[in-house]
Order: C-alpha cells, then structure tokens, then sequence
C-alpha cells in the first residue's frame, strides 16, 4: 500500500450571536479558543467589542479578534471587515502594554474597506435614529458598494493606502470636503489631525497587512482548524434583521465564507452563543422586551440624555424593583441586577425574556448546530419576580401568529454559590431541565452556559472533542 504523507486539510467552524449582540460572544470563544489555530472575523469592524479584565487592567478589543491570549494561535480580519486604523493602532499599543507581540500572529486582509472621517461624521449625522455606535461602518460599507462618487474614489481599500497612501489621501480629503463646510472649527481640526496622522499610521500597520487573498485557505490546506468570531449578531443582519434597525454587515454564518475568504467547502459547525437574560441596544422591534414600549423609549430617551448605570444605581433599588408587578420594573432590576449597560457607553440595554420563538426560528433558518447560552444563572432572578418561576416565550403553535406566543413559566433554580462545581453531574436538578426544555424546543443541543461573570464560569455539557463523533441532526 503506498504511504502518503499528505497533511490532513482542516476545517472551519462559525460561531455567531444568536439575538441583538452582547450574548458574551467572546467569552465562550475563550473556552473554544485552544480548539483553534486560527480565530478570523468576517465582518462588522470597531462598533463590535468586548472588554477583558487581565491581572494588569482592563483591554477593550474592538476590531482584533479574540484570543489574544493564547500564543500559539493566529488572528485573521478578513476582507467583509471595515477598518478604523486609528482604533486600530490605539487597541494593538493597549495589547502590547499587556506584554503581547501580535507581529507575525495578526494578519488583515489587504481588501478590507477603510472607515475615513468621512464616514464618521456622516454616521454621527444620521445614525441617532437607528441608534448606531456612530462608527462609521454604515456609510463605510454604503461607499464599498457604490465605489465612485462625483468622479472620485469613495471606497478605499487598506491595498490602496498601501499602494499609494498620497493617492488614497488625496481621495479622502476630498470626500470629507462637504461635510467640514457644516462642521465646526473643532471637528475641523480633528479631521486635519486625523489625516494627517495617517502617513505613520501606514508605517505602523503595514506589517500586519495580508496581499495574499488564500492565505487563510493555504493554512487550512496545511491544516489549520479556524473559528470565524461573528461580529453583532443575527438579528442585526443587514438583511434578515429588522430594516433599519440593524448593522450594516451581513451577520449571518454562511457570510463567514465570504467576508472571511475561505471557500466553503472547509466548513464543519456552526455554533451559536445566545443570552438567557436578553438584551437590545438602539431602536427597533423586540418582542420579548420586559416593559415594552415604555422601556424601549427609556432606553432610547436615556441614551441621548447620557443617564446610565450611575443614576439608576443611585436612584433605584433593583431588590424592590424585581418584586413589582410592572414589566418595566422587573427589566430595570434585572438590567441593574446583570450590569447589562454597554461597555463603551454605560447606556442602559433594554431588557426582554428568553425568546424561544425567536431563537428556534433562528437556530432552524441559518443551520446552527450547538448553542451555548450565557447568563443562565442569572434566571434564577425570577423566582422573586410576580412570575414566580423563569418566564420564556414559546414558539407558535400551529395556526399562531408573530406576537400570539405564549409566556409560559417554568421552575427556577436555586442561586448558585459563586465557585460552585460547574460540572453538570453537580448542577441543580432545576436548572439542567431548564436546559433540556429549550433545547428540545429549539431544536439545537446547548452544550454549555454560563453561570457567573467571571470567564472561567462555563459549565459544559459536551466539548468540543465530542462534538466530533456527534453526527448531525
Ligand atoms: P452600527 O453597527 O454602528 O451601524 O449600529 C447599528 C445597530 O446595531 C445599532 O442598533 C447598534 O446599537 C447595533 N450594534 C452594532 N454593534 C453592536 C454590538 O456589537 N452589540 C450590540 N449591538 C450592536
């Protein structure tokens, strides 16, 4: 028989927010992560973003991808990604003040589209509404597709600041013209410094940029195994969330293999992270919402006055809250009780129930194989609530509508004691119910949740290694 020394081609797996963003994606990444040579994101760009407390002080990544600590794996941003190149130079100074050289580790693609300040101030102009993270991705990702405005290149491509940053310079200014003729003297000099600074900024970067569109496929054909970190989540999708209260990229899985450039024949899982205690920022639809349209106008309200987590901690009592008869109350004391405000802004989330209409839609429609769900201790809240129990909303029954879903309630689980065993022999009866009920209503094997803030707090039902002698449903 001939012997061949063939390396064994490795494989892909997408892992995706399953709701509105901030399910904890990053943390269950940290549990997969030495799965992994390879962690890539394939769209979104600063306006995504988590932040991981170290021994040394907090480090807030926004456009690197997770898994900054693992040495031995690489970071890939791929082309579907908008980049901010200021961002990005102040993330990789805070990463190597944490004593970690991503030389050599991190790769960007020479194809990803580059946010200029433009796109900031046209986001910060018109974004109020949808209630963006004024990021500049929107118009960044409007401008790749419309490539020339007025004669003039609008979609710069980081190869283009590469090939001749003059050029690509040139185009900038001249794009951001209309909007400094309504700005004010400051934002003008920001801009000037902004551009300015960019020259060095090249220098700087210019190690980390890939020209080689296979490099993630040569290192799979080597036998790397990646995992796509999805940026937002799936109900922000461009197109399958709700137009215009979503992001500006596709969120989805299958754009993995298209914003991440491997082909789509290495895919294997797709995993999905979802949120027990659900949470929304900005405007738009979100049915499960505790409190309604009262709390989505609080939040909205709350976020252009810049009330958060300070005021309501000084003026609220979250223990008293949570036994009201009012929805509202029962979110704003969760939001208190869960720290749910966000990372950068502090502005409060709109809080809503377990959504097991929506999430079985979900998990059904984009193929998702397992689910972790983060912050199932914290359902244990409600048994104080006038629900009594963990209230979740079930899927249709046959013949029902969006919106007819039932609220049915189910037991809770006792609190458990922080450093409690996370192994699932040792959890409470309770809770691994709790778990078998959704799983078996949404059609999709949780095979882990989260059970405490810190990001060690996992407790996993199935590894990663026994996913692979899991056949698929
Ligand atoms: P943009 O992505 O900044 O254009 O914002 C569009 C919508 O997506 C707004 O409702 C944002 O709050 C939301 N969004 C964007 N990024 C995230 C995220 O990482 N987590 C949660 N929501 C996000």
């Amino acid at each position: 028989m001939a012997v061949s020394n063939r390396v064994e081609t490795g494989y892909a797996d997408v892992l995706v927010g399953l709701q509105y963003g901030d399910e904890g994606k990053a943390k269950i990444i940290d549990v997969l992560a030495p799965n992994y040579d390879v962690i890539a994101r394939f769209n979104g760009g600063a306006n995504a973003g988590h932040t991981i407390d170290t021994p040394q002080g907090q480090i807030s990544l926004k456009q690197v991808p997770s898994g900054i600590f693992n040495e031995n794996t690489k970071l890939y941003v791929g082309s579907g990604c908008a980049v901010n190149l200021w961002k990005l130079s102040v993330e990789l100074d805070a990463i190597a003040a944490h004593g970690i050289d991503l030389r050599g580790r991190l790769r960007l693609s020479d194809r990803c589209a580059v946010v200029q300040p433009m796109h900031l101030l046209l986001d910060q102009r018109n974004g109020r509404q949808i209630g963006t993270t004024n990021n500049g991705i929107g118009p960044c990702y409007a401008d790749r597709v419309m490539r020339m405005r007025d004669g003039i290149q609008v979609n710069i491509q980081l190869r283009d600041l590469l090939r001749d940053t003059d050029a690509a310079l040139a185009a900038m200014v001249k794009n951001v013209a209309g909007e400094l003729s309504v700005a004010t003297d400051q934002v003008r000099q920001e801009v000037d410094e902004q551009l300015r600074s960019l020259p060095s900024l090249i220098d700087k970067l210019r190690p980390y940029v890939e020209s080689d569109r296979a490099y993630l496929s040569k290192l799979v054909n080597q036998g790397a195994r990646v995992l796509f970190e999805g940026a937002q989540s799936i109900m922000l999708d461009v197109v399958h969330g709700d137009q215009p209260y979503v992001t500006s990229s596709h969120t989805i899985p299958s754009y993995a293999f298209v914003g991440g450039d491997l082909s789509s024949r290495y895919h294997r899982f797709t995993i999905g992270v979802a949120k027990a205690v659900v949470s929304r920022v900005g405007q738009g639809p979100f049915p499960a919402e505790l409190g309604g349209e009262r709390s989505a106008k609080y939040c909205a309200d709350a976020a252009i006055t810049g009330l958060g987590k300070r005021v309501e901690a000084e003026q609220y009592k979250p223990e008293e809250l949570l036994k009201s008869k009012d929805a509202f109350d029962v979110g704003m004391a969760l939001r208190m009780m869960t720290g749910e405000y966000g990372t950068g802004t502090g502005r409060p989330r709109r809080i809503g129930m377990l959504d097991l209409s929506q999430l079985k839609e979900v998990v059904q429609t984009f193929g998702i194989d397992f689910v972790y769900i983060n912050k199932f201790d914290c359902l244990s809240l409600y048994e104080k609530t006038v629900y009594g129990g963990v209230p979740v909303l079930m899927p249709l029954a046959e013949g029902q509508s969006h919106g007819e879903g039932e609220v049915k309630v189910l037991p809770a689980f006792p609190v458990l004691p922080s450093g409690s065993s996370l192994k699932p022999e040792d959890l409470p009866t309770a809770l691994v119910e709790l778990k078998a009920f959704i799983e078996c209503r949404i059609g999709a094997e949780v095979v882990g949740v989260g059970l405490g803030p810190e990001r060690d707090r996992t407790a996993e039902f199935k590894k990663p290694e026994q996913w692979l002698i899991q056949s698929r449903r």
